[in-house]
């Protein structure tokens, strides 16, 4: 595919978890095949690219988070050739293909680090970050990780600590290595040559870790001590333009952004970093923190700070997140209205969408009944600490559940067959149980399901430009469960209205009149 300058502005991106998604080949593990057979139903729901999560070989301690070879395909995923498939028939279907690059870190069983952890002095030795120990032999800072417990392992032969923002099995790789660099350039060269059309690109606000002093040591989290600091900024232009501008590849970074200021940094056109960015929240603080008055705050707020020379990515589900209807809605009484009330949120926002597998069915959080049946390393890390520190098995398994990365991460609900349709064997994670009532076959015969509501949404971004280009203002009090918003394009006004209550409410408008017209709702028959 060629791409235009600033086409990733009108696309909407569907993010696939090819674990869960569609298993091809009967063994429980989503797959590339079964990727490939559900193009259609992306085609039919009218997306315009999809972003896989990664697909790299890799043992699988994150979920493919931890890749061992960056040429080759998970064999529980496929091979090559079914990757290439995917992309020819992702690629006729006018659906564009978008990796995800881990680059912050690898699996401890790459080559790379294999090596690296051997001697001091072999061709990888300073491919990671590497340190003497403290003087009391323990680890060189009290850094912690992000899945929990400290961010140093020791290893004996090389007498030494190496240092790992994620989970042990994720060193981090050491960026301020230019040879390094050269070689992490050389796997999006790999995949460019492939005809990738796009990167979104995985943690990738710590690459300079600041050690030197400008990192703030006595700060417990790593990723907060050193986010953003100027050779990250650094490094991500130089990769930018040795990899993904040339060509006009869409980029979105996954970073930490604070204050505008980082957002600003991250997207401005001129600085030639990311076109966009997904900020990253830990589920527990955004479940503590979200409410309709702070989303306001934030919506304007970047408005106003991007409109000139940056761009927004819009999501409010990935794999990291809660369900979204079960996060910001209702999963219950309003489930169907307040899915497609988010779904309308999503699409009318300046900003490129991204809707997550099974959002556009209203999928749900799930409970599953012992810590033990979940997969996700965070949650069952984030379950120790809590017992650690003094939460009852009971509280312990309830918070988990309740940010547990599962929850997004369980199989697409296809159908109201066993398993729901997603594989013919038992899968790698159970299915919600709400299969039966929740699922894409009954709400694609349904003309008032979610799905259809999504397929309208993106029919009509597509045919609209005052929904991709169009000016933004707000409103609504800034007060209050009402989020209301004006989209204007040379002489036409949209207005899109959302009630984040199961209450009525009332919104004074002074444009509305009689000749306004009603272009969707979210009640049936609207
Ligand atoms: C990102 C990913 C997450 C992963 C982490 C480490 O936040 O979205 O799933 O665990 O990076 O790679
Ligand atoms: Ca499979």
């Amino acid at each position: 595919m060629r791409h235009e300058k600033d086409w990733y502005k009108e696309l909407v991106i569907y993010q696939i978890y090819p674990r869960s998604f569609m298993d091809g080949n009967g063994d429980g593990i989503g797959d590339l095949k079964g990727m490939t057979q559900k193009l259609d139903y992306l085609k039919e729901l009218g997306i315009t690219a999809v972003w896989m999560s990664p697909v790299y070989a890799s043992p699988n301690v994150d979920n493919g988070y931890d890749i061992s070879d960056y040429f080759s395909i998970m064999e529980e995923f496929g091979t090559m050739e079914d990757w290439e498939e995917f992309r020819d028939q992702a690629h006729q279907r006018g659906i564009a293909v978008i990796m995800d690059l881990v680059l912050n870190h690898s699996s401890d069983l790459h080559a790379w680090f294999q090596e690296s952890k051997k001697s001091r002095d072999n061709e990888f030795s300073d491919y990671y970050i590497w340190r003497d120990p403290a003087p009391d032999g323990g680890a060189p800072n009290k850094w912690l990780s992000v899945f929990g417990g400290g961010a140093w392992e020791y290893v004996p032969e090389r007498g030494q600590y190496y240092l790992h923002f994620f989970a042990k099995e994720q060193p981090d790789l050491n960026w301020d290595n230019k040879e390094a660099r050269e070689k992490i350039f050389d796997i999006i060269r790999f995949w460019n040559d492939k005809g990738v059309d796009g990167y979104r690109v995985d943690a990738i606000s710590y690459l300079d870790k600041g050690m030197d002093g400008r990192a703030d040591m006595s700060e417990p989290f790593g990723t907060s001590s050193c986010a953003n600091l100027e050779g990250t900024h650094r490094y991500i232009r130089e990769m930018v333009e040795k990899t993904t501008r040339p060509d006009n590849l869409m980029t979105v970074g996954e970073v930490n952004i604070r204050n505008l200021q980082d957002a600003k940094d991250y997207t401005s056109a001129s600085r030639g970093e990311f076109d966009m960015a997904i900020g990253f929240v830990p589920p527990i603080v955004e479940i503590k923190t979200w409410s309709p008055e702070r989303f306001k705050k934030e919506v304007k707020e970047q408005y106003e700070a991007l409109k000139e020379d940056g761009w927004w990515a819009r999501f409010f589900s990935n794999h990291d997140k809660p369900r979204q209807v079960s996060l910001y809605g209702d999963d219950r009484e309003y489930w169907l209205e307040s899915a497609k009330m988010l779904g309308c949120y999503l699409h009318t926002l300046p900003g490129t969408p991204f809707v997550y597998q099974g959002e556009e069915l209203g999928m749900t959080n799930i409970q599953l009944p012992s810590i033990n049946d979940y997969d996700d390393i965070d949650t069952k890390n984030y379950y120790k600490t809590m017992l650690k520190e003094g939460a009852s098995p009971k509280e312990a398994l309830a918070e988990s559940q309740m940010v547990s990365r599962d929850n997004a991460r369980t199989p697409m609900q296809w159908d109201d067959s066993e398993n729901g349709g997603f594989s013919s064997c038992r899968p790698w994670l159970p299915v919600n149980e709400n299969y039966t009532r929740i699922n894409a076959k009954q709400q694609m015969e349904d003309q008032d399901s979610v799905f259809r509501f999504y397929q309208k949404l993106i029919a009509l971004r597509k045919e609209n430009p005052v929904l991709v280009h169009g000016d933004f203002k707000l409103c609504c009090p800034e007060e209050g469960p009402v989020i209301a918003y004006t989209r204007s394009l040379e002489g036409e006004t949209w207005l899109a209205v959302h009630n984040f209550s199961g209450q009525e409410q009332k919104l004074e408008h002074d444009q509305v009149t009689e000749e306004t017209r009603v272009i969707l709702g979210n009640y049936k028959g609207q």
